[in-house]
C-alpha cells in the first residue's frame, strides 16, 4: 500500500471542530458593572456609627461596652433581673409551667424577705411547691457572683413587679443572711428544708 492511499475509514472522518469566538453577553457585562458600582457606593456611604437598621441591632456604643456604674449609684433591679433570672423565670415573672416556678404572686417572693434572699444566695434543689404546684428543678446559687446590693436590687424588683406589692429588701438585710448562712455549702433541699426546718431566722 502506497503512503498516499486514502482509506475509506479516513474519508468518512469529519474535520476537527473549531470553537468560534464567543463574546460575553452584554447583560452579563452590564450586571457586573452595576454590582461593582453598587458595592463601591455602599462601602463608601456606610460607616461604623451609622444607625444599626441592618445587622444585629447593636450600636457602636454598645459594642464598646457600657461604662461601669459609679460607686454608690442606684442599681437597676430590672436590668439585673433580665440578665440573671429572666432566662428561667421569664421577663413576665410567670416562669414556665411545670419547669420554672412563677415569681409573680409567689408566696416565697412576697413572704419572708430573708428566706427569699437565702434562696437567691444558695439556690434550691429538689421538690419544691409554689402556689400549690410542684416543681423539681434546680435553682442555681447566685451568692458567689452577685453582691449583696445586687441581690437586694433584684429581689426588691421582684417584690414590686408583675402585680407584686411587698416592701423593698435592703443590702444590709441580704448581708445579714449571707453571714448567718455562710457555713452552707449546698443549695436548700426543696420545701422540706425551707418550709419545715426554717434555716433562715428573722423577718
Ligand atoms: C437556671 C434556671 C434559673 C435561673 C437562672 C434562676 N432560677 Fe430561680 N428557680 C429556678 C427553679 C427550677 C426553681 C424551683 C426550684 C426547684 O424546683 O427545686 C426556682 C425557684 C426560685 C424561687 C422560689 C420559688 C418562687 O417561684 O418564688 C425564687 C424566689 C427564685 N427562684 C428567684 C430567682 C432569682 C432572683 C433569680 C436571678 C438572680 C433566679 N431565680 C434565677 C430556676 C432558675
Amino acid at each position: 500500500m502506497s503512503p498516499t492511499e486514502i482509506r475509506p475509514q479516513q474519508q468518512r472522518e469529519n474535520p476537527e471542530p473549531v470553537e468560534a469566538p464567543n463574546p460575553i453577553p452584554w447583560f452579563v457585562i452590564v450586571l457586573t458593572l452595576g454590582l461593582l458600582v453598587f458595592g463601591s457606593v455602599y462601602i463608601v456611604r456606610s460607616h461604623i456609627a451609622m444607625a444599626p437598621d441592618m445587622g444585629d441591632d447593636r450600636t457602636a456604643a454598645e459594642l464598646r461596652g457600657q461604662p461601669a456604674p459609679a460607686a454608690g449609684a442606684v442599681l437597676d433591679g430590672a436590668a439585673l433581673y433580665a440578665a440573671h433570672c429572666a432566662a428561667c423565670h421569664q421577663a413576665t415573672g410567670q416562669g414556665l409551667p411545670g419547669v420554672f416556678p412563677p415569681l409573680a404572686a409567689s408566696e416565697w417572693v412576697l413572704g419572708k424577705e430573708r428566706t427569699l434572699a437565702a434562696i437567691v444566695l444558695h439556690g434550691i434543689s429538689g421538690a419544691f411547691t409554689v402556689d400549690g404546684k410542684a416543681y423539681s428543678g434546680a435553682m442555681p446559687a447566685f451568692g458567689a457572683q452577685l453582691k449583696d446590693a445586687e441581690i437586694a436590687a433584684i429581689v426588691s424588683h421582684e417584690r414590686s413587679s408583675w402585680g407584686n406589692a411587698a416592701s423593698a429588701v435592703t443590702e444590709a438585710s441580704v448581708a445579714e443572711v449571707r453571714k448567718s448562712t455562710a457555713s452552707r455549702g449546698a443549695p436548700f433541699k426543696g420545701d422540706s428544708e425551707l418550709r419545715v426546718a426554717n434555716p433562715v431566722p428573722g423577718p
